[in-house]
């Protein structure tokens, strides 16, 4: 979470350092700041402040702004400390000045230290020791040196964006588990969180790999090993443009979103689709290792663990190869049984969520086959995973996830036909033939899209319930969850998922006319058993909202609300049901007020525990 900028170059910094603040605003928005080297004076001058970027604006303009050509930028996710002016980034005093994402764990020790050696904390975050340690180990003529010793003291996760006033002009960066890339352009060079960032200026950019260190001055852009050896790296170009990570005439980037979905399976799907059957030879993934894996873990957390359920469901039910899903958080201090023969399977959208990182070198110490699922290209569990299959969703700026979550069920449904097939439990025709109904998907979404305004009168009819449940049984438990989550998240709505089957074994005492419930049926051998559980939390009192299939005949009386969705196999029906939860959710968060796009308390990118 944060997300750090730096810009060196010719144009007043602020502007550019501002604009990739607020394409970073999605990595956390408690507070903003950024420092710059006076052009007159070079000194290090900060200005911050709590809140969003625009009341850092406020105070810039009425401080009277900052005026250079080089400086350093962040935007706060509070984890030590709670969001205020003095919390608030860069961090340090008038020799060295620091921007952080990440969180340093030894912290209190080396607080201790430095407060033995006389030096005075300000504010509450981890950060503030980085940054004094910079000081206490710099001796006024070598930054590198200086960067080494730090880094091998501190413990955790940084990405560090640090000024030295006696080098004016000059940006230091370096990262170990949280991302940084570096921007190169013309006559100018930037680091950031992301690639968003850096796109209004240049599409190409460095990976600074874990603890290496970059130096950009007015020539350029160095690079050093943490061993002070100097090193080439390779220049990558991104593949999305400033517009396509812009809203795009959408009023927020969640909707936005939702409606790319069609697109975003297109682009995942088709690339890996040859003579009609699923192909991941590309990604190096073989026939022979397929057949290899005796067992499948997959991991994730959020969002990404509701898709891993979907893949649960899809791979066990059609390649008989028995699945665990685990959340990260959970999975990583387990202890879990794993062996060679094992393919832990990670997905993030991010790359960069520490809990499955973890998770990820854990399955790797043991020497299991690892795969990640990954919409980031060049992110850490891309870069770590044995093999990686790159989601094509393209950038997702808004917290709530959606169309990643969309590719990543369509890679589940093509990774499950090809084992299957593999472990020949379905034919080449049924194989194909799935394949061919999954690039039907996008068009028929575009269909269920329509249903936006639907959506919009359902969502009028839940916002003002404080509670709800969601409900269904088999894939739809599985979409239920994530239906769920979606409202929670950004609509401030108490909701929980349950398996339609498991409500009369407690959680039906919470049903009331107070309580609406959203029903997915979409199975249809699970149509008449949810129907069941619809009735008897109806005969309760509850509003029903129904989700189910154009072709299924439902009693007038069953359901207060039923959208009926246009139908495909039953098997590949959550990634045409999760649109109308999405919009449902959507909507509520509208029409509550909220802010869709960074709902309070949440980041985009978890890169803390
Ligand atoms: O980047 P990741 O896919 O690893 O992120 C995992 C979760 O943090 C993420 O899906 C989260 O649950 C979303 N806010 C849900 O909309």
């Amino acid at each position: 979470m944060c997300g750090i900028v730096g810009y060196i170059g010719k144009k007043e910094c602020t502007e550019v350092l501002l604009n990739g603040l607020s394409k970073l605003e999605y990595r956390g928005y408690d507070s903003a700041g950024i420092a710059v080297f006076d052009s007159k004076s070079k000194d290090i001058k900060t200005i911050k402040a709590k809140g969003r970027l625009k009341d850092l604006n406020d105070k810039l303009k009425t401080e009277g702004g900052l005026k250079g050509n080089c400086g350093i930028g962040h935007t706060r996710w509070a984890t030590h400390g709670e969001p205020s002016d003095i919390n608030s980034h860069p961090h340090g005093n008038a020799r060295v000045t620091i921007v952080h994402n990440g969180i340093i764990e030894n912290y209190k020790k080396l607080k201790e230290f430095l407060e033995s050696q006389g030096y005075v904390f300000e504010s509450q975050t981890d950060t503030e020791t980085v940054a004094k340690l910079l000081d206490y180990y710099y001796d006024g003529k070598d930054p590198l040196e200086c960067i080494k010793e730090v880094i091998n003291e501190i413990e955790g996760s940084y990405a560090l964006g640090i000024l030295f006033k006696d080098f004016p002009d000059t940006i230091y960066a370096v990262r170990k588990d949280s991302p940084l890339i570096v921007g190169k352009g013309e006559n100018e060079s930037f680091i950031a969180s992301d690639v968003p960032a850096i796109l209004k200026y240049t599409k190409d950019y460095y990976l600074l790999d874990e603890d290496e260190i970059a130096v950009l001055d007015s020539s350029g852009v160095r690079f050093f090993t943490k061993f002070g050896k100097q090193i080439d790296k390779e220049v990558l170009t991104a593949d999305f443009d400033e517009e396509s990570a812009a809203k795009g005439g959408f009023e927020h980037y969640m909707l936005k979103e939702i409606y790319e979905q069609p697109n975003a399976i297109k682009m995942t799907v088709t690339p890996r689709i040859s003579n009609g059957m699923p192909d991941f030879s590309e990604s190096g993934l073989t026939d022979e290792m397929l057949n290899g894996y005796k067992r499948i873990f997959i991991i994730a957390c959020g969002t990404a663990m509701h898709a891993a359920t979907v893949g649960k469901y899809v791979i066990e039910r059609l390649a008989r190869v028995p699945v665990t899903v685990d959340l990260a958080s959970e999975f990583r201090y387990r202890n879990p049984i794993l062996s060679k023969q094992d393919l832990v399977i990670l997905v993030s959208q991010s790359g960069e969520t520490a809990d499955t990182l973890a998770a990820l070198r854990l399955a790797k110490n043991v020497g299991a086959a690892t795969m990640g699922i990954v919409n980031v290209k060049g992110s850490s569990i891309a870069r770590e995973s044995d093999i990686v299959l790159y989601t094509h969703a393209g950038p997702e700026i808004s917290v709530a996830s959606t169309k990643a979550y969309m590719v990543q069920i369509a890679m589940f449904y093509l990774l499950a036909f090809k084992l299957a097939f593999i472990k020949k439990t379905i034919s080449k025709d049924e194989c194909k033939r799935l394949v061919s109904v999954i690039c039907k998907v996008p068009e028929i979404i575009e269909k269920v899209l329509e249903l936006s305004d639907t959506c919009s009168y359902v969502a009028s009819k839940l916002i003002s319930s404080e509670n709800l449940l969601y409900i269904g049984r088999g894939l739809d438990y599985a979409l239920s969850m994530e239906g769920s989550l979606k409202l929670k998240e950004i609509s401030y709505i108490h909701s929980e998922a349950y398996a339609a089957g498991e409500l009369k074994h407690g959680t039906i005492s919470l049903v009331t006319e107070q309580m609406p419930v959203v029903a997915v049926a979409t199975q249809r051998e699970l149509f008449d058993k949810t129907m069941s559980n619809i009735k008897e939390v109806k005969s309760r009192g509850a509003k029903v909202v129904l989700i189910t299939h154009k072709c299924m005949s439902v009693d007038e009386e069953a359901a207060d609300y039923v959208i009926k969705l246009p139908t495909v196999d039953d098997m590949l029906m959550p990634m045409i049901a999760i649109v109308p939860l999405q919009l449902i959710a959507y909507y509520s968060s509208v029409l509550r007020g909220n802010d869709v796009d960074k709902p309070r308390n949440l980041a985009k990118s978890v890169t803390v525990e």
